[in-house]
């Protein structure tokens, strides 16, 4: 576990663009200092500075900031550089140029574009990897190794085929179980050898599937590499990398084992066309990812932009009180850091106009800056946060393998798949009731929970549907939705009749689905008496499948169509446990209903123990000494909260107080 004993605080730190003004760089520090800056992420995309042509190396410039950074208290994220190839390098070796779905190779522009696999490339990185940790790695101003930048993307090289090759003959072992796994005698697809494969075909959903999951681990395979030259050149340093919330070309389940500890860029759109509400119960979901992705452990909010982003179409400055606040529901949701892209604003290229904590004006009189040097004081104050860990009964899982499958199946209901929109869906009502949730990976650990909902578990991988019938068995309590259990790991449909491996765990068989848009809607009425305390009509959309109930009982019944009085919602107690299944997707309000009346139910309370009011979140972590409870009002205009004490708090608009409670 990496702990840094403080909340880190500060952003990306770009002093190679400004060495032409070196007072820039004085400067520089004296700003930090007054706004309590103890971290900088350094060097990111400074590649065409440390190697300015081939094995010619200059680190004078990068001796020069670090000692200055460390002599001043400020310490350092320093970083592998391959997010952003020198020129040179790539004129000079085409083969590091990363090569798009038809065979076209880039020219030399932008970042983030190199090939994963190319032996030149990855020869490039090993030897700036280990020069920098031979030079740095054991510099006690740095603290950590932050890898390359937001890693993603494909490259369809002649040199990746080849790599992909090796890893589906490793997985099917002959051509025959790759046609087979692919249905391949589907339009003719049917390889006769490995070099047949040549081309990524969208519409052979296994190829497809399998060709993601092998650019994942291509990606994870990359990361040893980068890893492996930093330890060859001696340093012991934690390392992490930046993702990007649920960025869906990697599955970073795959890569958390990797690093020491996680990190990840968030830029919400806050005061866009949705309420700041919703968005901030989007970005809790994201962070509580974050935060189970080690298993608990603390992770680092590695950037995000004290004021607007650039890459919007339209993109509002934060409003006042806003950076406090959205640095501080980071804390909140398990981080240890609140970092920026970026920490001055540059003179010229395309991030130009990118937010940053020292304006183009260079001062500290902006009000930005100011309200910067507000959280930084914060931050240093509650530094005891950094221990603090949260507990939780509840959890959520999010499966790459699921989404990738539903994304590229073709079915019924193309437009409104919404994989991730739907387990916000579920996490709403939690987020409203102040409860924490954990989002977990389906082979994640089922047994630590009372409860846990998998929407849409769309792929079942081998070993799945067994754990979940023993949690169910021993008393846990399983929520499942439309749309589960319909293909396996291969992308192949189950022929046992839907939810497939999980229909006996669910008592239902799910014969097919009725679809629409938001036009129209179904109904669903809960049945009279039922355990969760659901009354009336909800109305249900997009997806309604249309199930036959072979054990448990019916908790709502569909009010319209062919189906009416069908089963919409059911439970099969199991064990000492319950399976739920969800059959429509419904409404707000049902959500709300369904998840109090099992909150209820297992005896599950939010932080204060009582609702919130709308737009206000509570989340709690504790250490051995203090439980600090995060109160976040995300409203424009101010609210008063009820505390357990009987005594109330109130928040100004887009107010944040942290309460702490000695044990
Ligand atoms: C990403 C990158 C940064 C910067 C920001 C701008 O997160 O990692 O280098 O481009 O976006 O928002
Ligand atoms: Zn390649």
């Amino acid at each position: 576990m990496t702990e840094f004993g403080q909340l880190l605080f500060g952003g990306d730190y770009n002093p190679d663009q400004w060495l032409h003004q070196p007072d820039v760089l004085v400067e520089d520090i004296r700003l930090m200092k007054l706004a309590s800056v103890n971290c900088v992420s350094l060097g990111i995309f400074a590649w065409a500075a440390l190697e300015p042509e081939e094995g010619r190396f200059e680190f004078a410039w990068l001796d020069d900031v670090i000692e200055r950074l460390h002599a001043n208290g400020i310490s350092i994220n320093l970083a592998t550089p391959s997010g952003a190839k020198p020129v040179w390098m790539a004129l000079k070796y085409p083969e590091i140029r990363r090569v798009n779905s038809l065979g076209q190779r880039d020219p030399q522009r932008t970042r983030h574009n190199h090939c994963w696999t190319s032996p030149v490339y990855r020869e490039k990185v090993r030897i700036i990897n280990t020069k920098l940790s031979e030079r740095y790695g054991k510099h006690p101003g740095v603290i950590l190794w932050h890898l390359s930048n937001e890693y993603g993307g494909e490259c369809f090289c002649d040199l990746c085929f080849a790599e992909f090759r090796k890893w589906l003959k490793a997985r099917y072992k002959t051509i025959d179980s790759l046609n087979r796994a692919y249905w391949a005698a589907f339009w003719s697809h049917t390889v006769g050898d490995w070099d047949e494969i040549t081309y990524i075909d969208e519409s052979v959903h296994g190829l497809k599937l399998d060709w993601q999951r092998f650019t994942s681990d291509r990606c994870v395979d990359f990361i040893r590499h980068e890893i492996a030259a930093i330890r060859a050149g001696g340093s012991d340093r934690p390392v992490t990398t930046n993702m990007m919330s649920f960025f869906p070309g990697l599955n970073y389940w795959d890569q958390a084992p990797l690093l020491d500890i996680v990190s990840q860029d968030a830029y919400p759109c806050w005061h866009g066309d949705r309420p700041d509400s919703d968005i901030a119960c989007e970005t809790a979901f994201v962070y509580d990812f974050f935060r189970s992705l080690k298993h608990g452990n603390p992770w680092l909010l590695m950037e995000s932009t004290p004021t607007n982003v650039n890459w919007r179409p339209v993109s509002r400055p934060k409003q006042p009180g806003m950076l406090r606040l959205s640095g501080l529901q980071a804390i909140a949701h398990g981080s240890t850091s609140v970092m920026y892209f970026q920490w001055r604003k540059g003179q010229g290229g395309s991030e130009k106009f990118h937010g940053a904590m020292v304006d183009h004006v260079g001062h500290e009189n902006t009000r930005s800056f100011q309200e910067a040097i507000k959280l930084g004081a914060d931050l240093a104050a509650m530094s005891k946060v950094a221990t603090a860990r949260t507990k939780s009964d509840v959890a959520i899982v999010f499966d790459w393998d699921s989404l990738w499958a539903v994304n590229n199946s073709q079915n019924q209901q193309n437009t409104h798949k919404n994989y991730q929109d739907t387990c916000y869906s579920f996490y709403r009502p939690f987020w409203k009731q102040g409860v924490a949730v954990d989002v977990i990976d389906s082979h994640g650990d089922f047994d630590q929970y009372k409860l846990v909902i998998a929407p849409m578990l769309h792929l079942i991988k081998p070993g799945v549907a067994e754990r979940l019938q023993q949690f169910v068995q021993q008393g846990g309590t399983l929520v499942g939705t439309y749309l589960t259990g319909q293909v396996n790991e291969k992308d192949l449909c189950f022929t046992t009749g839907f939810p497939g491996p999980l229909r006996s765990l669910f008592g239902v068989w799910a014969e097919e689905t009725d679809v629409s848009s938001w036009a129209w809607s179904q109904s669903v009425s809960a049945a009279v008496g039922n355990r969760l305390g659901l009354t009336g009509s909800y109305a249900a959309r997009e997806f309604c499948d249309v199930i036959h109930l072979e054990s448990g009982q019916a908790l709502a019944t569909y009010e319209s169509e062919f189906y009416a009085g069908g089963p919409a919602l059911t439970v099969n107690p199991t064990g000492s446990g319950n399976a739920y299944y969800v059959a429509s997707r419904n409404e707000e309000r049902f959500q709300d209903d369904f998840i109090h009346g099992l909150l209820s139910s297992l005896g599950i309370q939010g932080v204060l123990g009582a609702k919130l009011p709308a737009g206000v979140s509570a989340t709690r972590r504790e250490n051995g000494e203090s439980t600090f409870t995060f109160l976040m009002n995300f409203n424009p205009t101010p609210v008063e909260i009820a505390l357990p004490t009987g005594k109330s708090v109130t928040l100004p608009a887009f107010g944040c107080e942290v309460l702490e409670t000695k044990k």
